[in-house]
């Protein structure tokens, strides 16, 4: 059987191989998906055992995602703009081809929702790997992105590898307050910091949130995150966490393995 892992640390709590389960059962693709947990310092030699073992294809997460992008011989354009890899295939001259599919599954999510346009302004908050994974996706499609984070020099550092493709603002968590009161307003604010998975929320002034925009938090857990409830609590209506956009990435690395993308609406329905 053809087989398949996600790489990780900690690993336990992945929900992808459910996922992948699903995909292949609806495809009548017969994958063997599994979960390893890779310690920190071993993840090239056991990507590389993995491929000698008969692997064909892994998806990365945290905290590889970067070092995944190093390991590629070959990567597509969302790849190699956003700097992380979280999907990776070997190819019939053995080289590894390394994708990343988190913004177009984002994407894909927010489209699903009707939560976004090719003239949306949005405002990333958090300037990590997950924030880096998804901006590509998303100026690509048309959208207008201003990046505020904790930490100003990281919201700068990350805006530079997007500076040929479009320019992204990047703002001082104080200047929030004073884009609310000049009427600057967002249509989506989508939360791609850590700080959920802490049971904290990003500290930006509620004079940003209005009731007609859209909430978005890349985190995940059952119930809304504590950034989305903050949202709800200010009066924002449309609010998700990041289930969909686990499943449309999952479904886009599946894509890039079998050429077949699944269909997504059946499963996300099943988590939500
Ligand atoms: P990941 O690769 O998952 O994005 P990361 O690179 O450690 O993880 O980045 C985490 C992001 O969440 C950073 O933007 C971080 O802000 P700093 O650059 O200031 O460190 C942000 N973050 C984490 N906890 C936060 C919190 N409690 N409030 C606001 N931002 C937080």
């Amino acid at each position: 059987m053809k087989l398949f892992a996600v790489f990780g640390n900690p690993i336990k709590h992945s929900k992808s191989p459910i996922i992948h389960k699903l995909f292949a059962k609806q495809t009548g693709i017969l994958q063997n998906y599994i979960k390893i947990n890779v310690p920190i310092n071993f993840f090239s030699k056991s990507i590389r055992n993995f491929f000698q073992n008969g692997g064909l294809g892994a998806n990365i997460t945290i905290p590889f995602k970067k070092e995944a992008y190093k390991i590629c011989d070959i990567l597509t354009s969302r790849a190699k703009y956003s700097g992380v890899v979280n999907t990776i295939k070997i190819t019939s001259s053995k080289k590894i081809l390394g994708d990343n599919t988190d913004g177009i599954g984002l994407l894909k999510d927010l489209k699903n929702l009707n939560f976004i346009t090719t003239k949306s302004n949005i405002l990333l908050l958090g300037a990590g790997g997950a924030a880096q994974g998804v901006i590509y996706s998303l100026i690509h499609f048309g959208c207008n992105i201003t990046i505020v984070n904790r930490t100003y020099q990281h919201a700068k550092d990350i805006v530079r590898y997007f500076k040929n493709i479009k320019k992204i603002n990047y703002l001082k968590i104080e200047d929030l307050s004073y884009h609310s009161i000049n009427n600057i307003n967002y249509d989506i604010i989508i939360n791609a910091t850590s700080s959920s998975m802490k049971k904290k929320i990003p500290n930006i002034p509620s004079s940003i949130i209005k009731p007609n925009i859209f909430c978005y938090d890349l985190f995940y857990n059952k119930g809304n995150t504590p950034f989305l409830k903050w949202c709800v609590e200010h009066g924002v209506k449309n609010v998700s966490d990041g289930t969909g956009m686990l499943i449309e990435q999952a479904a886009y690395s599946f894509y890039l393995w079998h050429g077949i993308i699944p269909n997504t609406k059946k499963i996300i329905r099943k988590y939500i």
